[in-house]
């Protein structure tokens, strides 16, 4: 495989360029241009760009949030790279309404939108000629899947509407006309204009924190992001924000109402920074903030460049869930430094960041805690290979190019599943100077599974052979099931609850389960660890002695609920209900679900009751998926 710095003309060793952009202060400054990877592992299936031929190099922004419409609308202007006579470049675009293509100078470019699929949009075909700048006028769709607009009543504040982005996996086309494939890292610069008072953020460096007047009631925000980066990684999000420093660099923006609680449960952050740099070096981004989201963002966590966003559902009020801010500031090396080159090799991005996680957790929290962490993900692994079956294609950790296909027990914890097993085999001094150098040797760049083994075998493996046996490596990236050297979870983890399980289970009384006690880990691990089948009386017991329904802790109510539900035990439909109506998580919606759809005639109807009320309060990542399943899909 072969790198290409800045296409053709452009070498690695020059691979900066002094670029005209829209702003004085940009052109100051050189900006970095990342190189691409060609080959065939390196190729995107889920993009129309043909990057070979032209690719974009940044992006400049200049939009109008249109919350009367619901749409994103103005210019995109682009810097671009192409080889000599190229004469077209391929961009990806979604339901885009393209008014006008100009060069820089404002001549019109003739292009077409091709033919595309539902999956991946339509090709945005530009003629450019010798153009290197292009403009692009044109607004998102109606319905455009990256963009929730919220109703004042969607939000905490019950007074503003509010509008965030969700870009990863193949969704900012829908907003943003240029090439969407995370193997062509692009800069950018935006100037974002919102009614006022709300506040505008986004995934990079705030240069205007006030805004700026611009008319008719609006003010403008602008960023930039000179580091180039995936697009998927470019967000943004409107509303009625405030601000709390947290330490030198992080901090936490919310809406007024959410604030304190925010602030409190994020408060070890600086602190998770400053281990993770101890871990793997640097954080190279400048500040690292979070936003914490409307209970409809449809994810737990996005790691969104100095800007994480994430939901509100991991407020447990006991900074127990903080494991994902863990993992979404692990990303920031795992993920947005080095970055799959196509989502078949997202475990690059997810497991790298599960297994990072749970070392920053080790940091703060100890080894026990993430000692119960790393089993309750080796658990997820297991419970996946039961699910798929142990020898199922989709059990590979480099899976299918489809970008909703990973399994997350494989993707995420069968990925870190090989990084510990490697950590126990080479021990922790070495892996850990092994990982250092890996994202040092390549910050910034895209990566494929070809390419960290190759990275592996030439700096830690160094041709030891007996190693390189021991490793197992391509078994554990390309083939299905769990190779022979996996590193098992620690014993003693869980040896209480597990004691106390065994008990219980064997007919033992609910009065000496020392619930009370138990860490949260510990309470998921006992609920998931109970028989799949369970009794109403039995259910009524343990939801009274632990109050298991009222739960404030989103984790522990989830896994109360799907057993509860898959029991078809009725006293609980009401938390159930209450629960689906208050956040739109993904990852929690679709499986309560879908228990409920499995419930035949007891839970279908309880499943489209529910969701025909909460279904409009949900983004489309959640309606998406469970339209699906409504419909029978998988
Ligand atoms: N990058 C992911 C979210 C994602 C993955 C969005 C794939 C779209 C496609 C994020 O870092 C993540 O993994 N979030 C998890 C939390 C984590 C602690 C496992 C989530 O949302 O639950
Ligand atoms: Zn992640």
């Amino acid at each position: 495989m072969r790198l290409f710095a800045c296409l053709a003309a452009l070498l690695l060793a020059a691979c900066t360029q002094a670029s005209p952009g829209n702003q004085a202060e940009q052109a100051e400054r050189p900006r970095q241009v990342a190189p691409i990877l060609t080959g065939e592992a390196a190729r995107d299936a889920s993009s129309f760009a043909r990057p070979e031929l032209a690719r974009v190099t940044h992006v400049a922004l200049d939009l109008d949030a249109d919350f009367a419409a619901r749409r994103m609308g103005g210019t995109a202007t682009l810097d671009i790279a192409a080889a000599p006579g190229a004469g077209e470049i391929v961009l990806d675009s979604k339901g885009l309404e393209i008014e006008a293509v100009t060069d820089a100078a404002g001549a019109p470019l003739a292009h077409a939108l091709g033919q595309g699929d539902e999956a991946r949009g339509r090709p945005l075909t530009i003629r450019i000629g010798d153009a290197r700048q292009i403009r692009i006028r044109y607004r998102s769709g109606a319905d455009a899947a990256a963009l929730q607009w919220l109703t004042p009543d969607q939000t905490a504040g019950k007074r503003h509407p509010y509008l965030f982005s969700q870009g990863q996996a193949i969704l900012n086309r829908t907003w943003i006309p240029t090439q969407d494939s995370p193997g062509i890292r692009q800069t950018w610069e935006a100037r974002i204009t919102a009614p006022e008072p709300l506040k505008v953020v986004m995934s990079g460096e705030r240069l205007t924190p006030e805004g700026e007047p611009a008319g008719e009631g609006r003010r403008a925000y602008r960023f930039r992001m000179t580091r180039p980066v995936a697009p998927y990684l470019i967000a943004i999000a409107a509303g009625d924000l405030a601000f709390r420093a947290l330490g030198p660099r992080t901090g936490v923006w919310t809406e007024p109402a959410m604030l304190d609680a925010a602030a409190r449960e994020l408060a070890d952050t600086e602190r998770m920074v400053t281990a993770a740099e101890r871990l793997y070096g640097p954080y190279l981004w400048g500040r690292y903030d979070m936003i914490v989201l409307p209970p409809s963002f449809p994810y737990g966590g996005m790691e969104n460049p100095t800007l994480t966003f994430l939901t509100p559902t991991f407020i447990a009020g006991d900074r127990s869930l903080v494991g994902l801010v863990a993992h979404e500031l692990a990303h920031s090396w795992s993920g947005n430094l080095v970055t799959n080159a196509v989502w078949s090799d997202s475990w690059l991005n997810e497991g790298f960041t599960s297994y990072f996680e749970n070392r920053i957790m080790e940091a703060l929290y100890g080894p026990r805690r993430a000692a119960q962490e790393a089993a309750l993900s080796f658990a997820d692994m297991e419970k996946a290979f039961a699910e798929e079956g142990r020898n199922a294609p989709s059990t590979r950790l480099h899976g299918s190019d489809d970008p909703e296909a990973g399994v997350s027990g494989i993707v995420y914890d069968k990925g870190a599943a090989f990084l510990r097993s490697i950590e126990r085999i080479v021990g922790r001094e070495r892996w850990d100077a092994y990982l250092r150098s890996y994202f040092d040797r390549h910050a910034f760049q895209p990566m494929t599974s070809a390419r960290f083994l190759a990275d592996l075998r030439a700096n830690l493996v160094r041709g030891d052979a007996a190693l390189e046996r021991r490793l197992m490596l391509d078994q554990w990236v390309f083939e299905p099931g769990l190779p022979a050297n996996a590193a098992g979870p620690d014993p003693a983890a869980f040896a209480e609850v597990d004691r106390a399980l065994a008990a219980y289970n064997g007919g033992g009384a609910i009065g000496a389960i020392p619930y009370a006690n138990w860490t949260t880990a510990e309470r998921l691990r006992f609920l998931n660890g109970l028989p799949r089948e369970i009794g109403a009386e039995k259910l009524a017991a343990l939801d009274s002695a632990f109050r298991l329904s009222q739960s404030g802790n989103a984790e522990v109510l989830f896994a109360w609920l799907q057993l509860a539900l898959a029991n078809r035990y009725a006293p609980a439909v009401p938390a159930a209900e209450r629960f689906l109506g208050r956040m739109g998580r993904r990852k929690f919606v679709s499986p309560l679900l879908e228990t409920l759809l499995g419930e035949g005639e007891w839970g279908r109807p309880i499943a489209t009751r529910i969701y025909a009320r909460t279904r409009p309060s949900y983004h489309s990542v959640t309606t998406t998926t469970v339209d699906r399943l409504i419909r029978g899909g998988t």
